[in-house]
């Protein structure tokens, strides 16, 4: 499918869209499925293939019944509300939009939201997404996959300060922190206290702590929220952007590149006409 075409409106679309997606996440309490949803429609992503990634192709039947999305198709409905609204907005623009908008309502930090994705229905085989009983050299081998680097692997982990596991979805039960509502850093904090009654902590979670460089990123984030949030913002950003350009893909339209063209016009012709009277007036 073609890029969305830039114009005011589309940019205009997004906002209205995001809008709505503050209102219906805080409204449903929904952030965690929304951002789980970004986040799984985006790390299919394949950096050698160039195949998956943040395209909406979560959406279709063959892919949402993936085993690794149980209980997606929630997220996909909310989203489906706000793409009614506003049709002309990407599935995979409106997925990423909700993850950037799931952790801002929750207290995290805002991440960059570049619009422009384009819309795929070709879905990635299963078994692209990480699963939760391995260990680090898995956590590698997924994440290396896209593009991703150990930092990325630590920081985007701390997305688990939001919501729990469901048995029935993914066999595993429980939340990882006190205020599965809240996004701040208590993932790590958490996780560095050990076994805690209650609160949950996946194979994949542990294996944060028995590797050296993933441990280094786990203590700074524990100790130091900013560093956390500014690692994270960063990191989400490449997430919802992988194998999308954003520059090269804006396609303005034509009335846009005219406004554009006749303001550089008139740039160069009020220099010409000023520059010269400044001359004039040197000694
Ligand atoms: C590092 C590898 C990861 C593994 C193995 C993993 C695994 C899981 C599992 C097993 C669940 C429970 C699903 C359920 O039963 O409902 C879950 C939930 C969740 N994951 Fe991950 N995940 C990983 C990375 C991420 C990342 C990168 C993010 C976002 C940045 C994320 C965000 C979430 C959220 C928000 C939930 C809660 C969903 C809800 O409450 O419904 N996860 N994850």
């Amino acid at each position: 499918m073609a890029s969305p075409v830039l114009d005011a409106e589309y940019l205009k679309t997004i906002e209205k869209a995001r809008r709505d997606l503050r209102a219906l996440i805080s409204s449903k309490n929904c952030a965690p499925i929304m951002l789980r949803l970004a986040w799984h429609d985006a790390g299919t992503y394949d950096v050698k293939t160039k195949t998956g990634g943040p395209n909406g192709s979560i959406r279709t039947k063959e892919e949402y019944t993936h085993d690794a999305n149980k209980g997606l198709q929630i997220a996909i409905d909310f989203c489906d509300q706000v793409k009614k609204k506003h049709p002309r907005i990407t599935y995979a623009d409106l997925y990423q939009l909700s993850g950037v908008v799931a952790v801002e309502v929750t207290g995290g930090p805002t991440i960059d939201f570049r619009p422009g994705r384009k819309d795929s229905s070709i879905s990635p085989e299963e078994g692209r997404l990480p699963d939760a009983k391995q260990g680090t050299k898995h956590l590698r081998d997924i994440f290396y996959r896209m593009g991703l680097s150990d930092k990325d692997i630590v920081a985007l982990s701390g997305g688990h300060t939001l919501g729990k596991a469901h048995q029935e979805r993914s066999g595993f039960e429980g939340a990882w922190t006190k205020d599965p509502l809240k996004f701040n850093n208590s993932y790590y904090v958490e996780l560095l206290k050990g076994e805690t009654e209650g609160l949950l902590k996946l194979p994949t979670d542990k294996a944060l702590l028995e590797d050296p460089v993933f441990r280094r990123y786990v203590e700074l984030y524990a100790k130091d929220e900013d560093a956390f949030f500014e690692d994270y913002a960063e990191s989400h950003k490449k997430l919802s952007e992988l194998g999308f350009t954003p520059i090269s893909s804006f396609k303005l339209d034509i009335k846009t590149r005219i406004i554009l063209a006749l303001s550089v016009v008139g740039v160069i012709v009020a220099v010409a006409l000023v520059m010269p009277q400044k001359w004039s007036l040197s000694p």
